[in-house]
């Protein structure tokens, strides 16, 4: 039997195989809106019990372990005072805020910011390195390896492979316009000033230099996300703030008009903030670089503006429309 030959034995038998699986099993569906989130407080305080609550600590608060004012300078890796849950609410298990419960059961997969497969890992240093504006833990620390629990413990009931209702951000479409940041400017007046600022600059829990983080967290400046950060993409910004923010809200009980999430976020992501070097890099399958991302280079001809402000839809359909093309060649 030549190689080919056998080759193609061993994928029928795989194909039959992996049939009969699918037939046995539906896949599981988990809908993170109704899930139990397993409690951390009913764990022993044995070592895996310390080191779950610690990942849990260093979530809630980041900037007393890990942040720039605290006392040991190696440990300084986040770049500001944020938390991870500024963004990742109630510890990382609110529905469509990036809930953690279930990461541990998708991972690792394919991500198109690298092209290459991800660890979870991965994301939590993509975080490091972006939403808080610093430097990636080492794989072997133990701050990574309580993340890593905490994240493994939140989704220790949820089914390799499963299906997830509630993770990420709720997916809407975005207006078909150009965003209005002068517009936004006047939503965030009425809507997000009395708790982020009038300044962008939040509400401190204690003095600037005590490690203390944020009651409300800065929107933009030097303490906030870097303009590499999810949060910096008009579309992923207005489906996070739409569904959670003033906060309170929720994913089925949206404060904001999609249109006012779509322009407040606009005016936000227009102040300034910390850049990030090497934005070129990212996405580097440029059909599968998302149409909000505002850095060069792009596969299509739209200008650097409507990658930053939109309207998204028509640059989504031209990528699509270029990739067939690039395929069919
Ligand atoms: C400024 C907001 C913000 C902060 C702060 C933040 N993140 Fe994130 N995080 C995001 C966004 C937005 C995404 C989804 C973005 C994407 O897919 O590119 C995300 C994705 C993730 C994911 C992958 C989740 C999934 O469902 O795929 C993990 C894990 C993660 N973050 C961990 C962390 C950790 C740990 C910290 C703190 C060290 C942190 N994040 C701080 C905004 C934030
Ligand atoms: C009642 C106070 C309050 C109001 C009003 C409010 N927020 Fe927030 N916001 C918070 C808090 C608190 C957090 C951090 C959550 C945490 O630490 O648990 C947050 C987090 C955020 C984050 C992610 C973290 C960061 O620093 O980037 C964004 C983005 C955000 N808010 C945008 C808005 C926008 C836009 C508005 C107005 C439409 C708004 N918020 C109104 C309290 C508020």
């Amino acid at each position: 039997m030549t190689k080919r030959l056998i080759g193609t034995v061993c994928a029928a038998a795989l194909l039959v195989a992996s049939a009969s699986v699918v037939a046995a099993a539906d896949p599981v569906i988990i809908d993170l809106t109704t899930f139990p989130v397993p409690d951390v407080e009913s764990l022993p305080t044995d070592d895996h019990g310390v080191l779950v609550r610690y990942g849990r600590d260093l979530v809630t608060q980041t900037y007393r372990h890990i942040g720039p004012e605290v006392a040991d300078p190696a440990m300084r890796f986040a770049g500001n005072n944020l938390s991870c849950q500024s963004c990742h609410l109630a510890g990382g298990t609110t529905p469509y805020a990036m809930s953690y419960v279930g990461v541990s059961s998708v991972f690792p997969q394919y991500r198109a910011r690298e092209d290459g497969i991800s660890t979870v890992a991965d994301r939590v240093n993509g975080c490091m390195e972006r939403s808080m504006a610093g430097k990636v833990l080492p794989v072997e620390s133990r701050e990574m390896k309580a993340y890593l629990a905490y994240i493994d413990y939140l989704s220790k009931d949820v089914p390799k492979g499963a299906k997830i209702v509630g993770s990420g951000v709720k997916a809407v479409p975005m207006p078909d316009r150009r965003a209005n940041p002068e517009r936004g400017a006047t939503i965030y007046e009425e809507n997000c000033a009395v708790c982020h600022g009038e300044d962008g600059m939040g509400k401190r829990n204690g003095q600037v230099g005590d490690a203390a983080g944020y009651e409300f967290p800065p929107l933009w400046g030097k303490d906030s996300y870097n303009n590499g950060a999810g949060m910096f993409r008009l579309a992923m910004a207005t489906r996070y703030v739409l569904h959670n923010m003033p906060l309170g809200t929720t994913y089925d009980a949206p404060t904001l008009s999609l249109d006012d999430a779509y322009d407040v976020m606009a005016f936000v992501n227009t102040q300034g903030r910390a850049e990030k070097a090497g934005m070129e890099k990212d996405f580097p399958n440029l059909y599968r670089k998302p149409p909000d991302m505002p850095f060069a280079p792009f596969a299509d001809n739209f200008p650097m503006d409507q990658h930053k402000y939109g309207p998204f839809a028509p640059i989504a359909a031209e990528l699509k429309r270029l990739e067939a093309e690039a395929k069919a060649q």
